[in-house]
């Protein structure tokens, strides 16, 4: 494969390849906002960290027919595979045909795609005969009306789940974006809160807490999902779960499927693994509904690992973003390529048939060192 901006001697063979030739490639402004984490980025480090900890067990000379696959069932469809393109905001920033490109490249490799409703390109100026962009990912907003416009729009447009994000009621503060001055570019807007009201100013004093007395008051809580559920048939997965508890609040309400997910260590740092953490929420969850993940996955041995702990499937962020602002649609489908081929020799090297063979004890997953838990 030839892609633009990259030759062919210089292909790159690992999702870690393609992040070295982002940051040759992107401005100062979107790497620090595309590669950056909160604080001191030590939960970013943890999430990838978590995976490396873990070893997989091989199994030989099983038979193989020729019918092993990768599928899985979720959600009312069956995918190729359980590998999906996270939900990642402004893609123009990255890549001028930014969501575009990455609906295209997510159809070609059959895998799923969120979209972000801070997408800087609106659902209807998609590829129409792009079928792997099902799930829209929402925010519930300030105002409820604004929720259902867009939840609404959704609908029409035939997405199948909503992923509402529940980890970022108020935004991270992410140092090495504030040290590089971060601000959208001109053009770049997120095109589906355009036409929103502005939320009203309020009037805040120097002494006013900003956080408690302003935000946090008009932040969204577990009503709000309860409301949701009674406004769409569409099912609803609750991105940002980390604690056993909250999951168990989150089937309480209604979700039809959870994210495990620290935001990739863009919230608060020092948030745990999500690899560290998956097991103690499916074991909560214990198959009432799918349990997906995010965070840190960058070979797929780590989407091995990720089933084995408990994954439905499991979403990837950056890395193809990366590949998407390195060479367009062909980069972010050669990443997602890349990924699936890790995955199905891992798969074939630790005697996998199919996902349902993924499992503790016979794949994986011991940890090498229990040296943090
Ligand atoms: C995100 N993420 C995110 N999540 C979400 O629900 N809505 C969004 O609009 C965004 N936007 C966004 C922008 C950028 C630049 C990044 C890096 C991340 C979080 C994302 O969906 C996912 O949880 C993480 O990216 C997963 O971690 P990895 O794969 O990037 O390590």
């Amino acid at each position: 494969m030839t892609t633009e901006g990259i030759s062919q001697s210089r292909l790159p063979v690992s999702l870690a390849d393609y992040e070295r030739l982002a940051a040759d490639v992107l401005d100062a402004n979107a790497w620090a906002y595309l590669a950056g984490g909160a604080g001191d980025e030590i939960t970013v480090r943890w999430n990838r960290e978590g995976y490396d900890r873990l070893a997989l067990l091989p199994r030989v000379l099983r038979e193989y027919s020729g019918d092993e696959h990768t599928r899985v069932s979720l959600l009312g469809r069956t995918w190729d595979h359980p590998i999906f393109v996270a939900p990642i905001a402004y893609q123009r920033l990255f890549h001028p045909d930014g969501e575009n490109a990455m609906t295209v490249a997510a159809a070609a490799q059959r895998a799923g795609m969120v979209l972000s409703m801070q997408s800087s390109t609106a659902m209807e100026h998609l590829p129409a005969d792009a079928d792997t962009c099902k799930w829209f990912q929402i925010y519930l907003l300030p105002d409820k009306d604004d929720t259902i416009t867009l939840v609404r729009r959704a609908e029409a447009f035939g997405f199948e789940a909503l992923v509402v994000t529940v980890d970022a009621p108020i935004n991270g503060l992410r140092d090495r974006e504030r040290r590089a001055g971060f601000t959208l570019p001109p053009g770049v807007v997120a095109a589906h809160l355009t036409a929103l009201r502005p939320p009203a100013s309020r009037q805040v004093s120097d002494n006013d807490s900003i956080i408690f007395q302003h935000l946090m008051p008009s932040a969204p809580t577990w009503r709000d999902i309860t409301w949701l559920k009674s406004q769409t048939r569409l099912p609803i997965l609750i991105k940002g779960i980390l604690s056993p508890d909250d999951a168990e609040r989150a089937i309480d309400v209604g979700a039809d499927a959870i994210v495990v997910s620290n935001h990739g260590g863009r919230t608060l740092d020092t948030l745990p693994a999500t690899i560290e953490v998956l097991p103690m929420v499916s074991k909560q969850v214990a198959g009432r509904v799918p349990v997906l993940i995010d965070g840190g996955i960058r070979r797929g041995t780590d989407v091995l690992k990720a089933l084995a702990l408990g994954a439905a499937a499991v979403m990837v962020g950056r890395p193809i973003v990366f590949a998407l602002a390195v060479a367009g649609a062909r980069g972010a489908s050669h990443a997602l390529r890349l990924l699936r081929d890790e995955f199905e020799v891992a798969m074939a090297l630790t005697g996998c048939r199919t996902i349902s063979d993924i499992q503790m004890p016979q794949t994986t997953a011991r940890p090498i060192s229990r040296a943090r838990f």
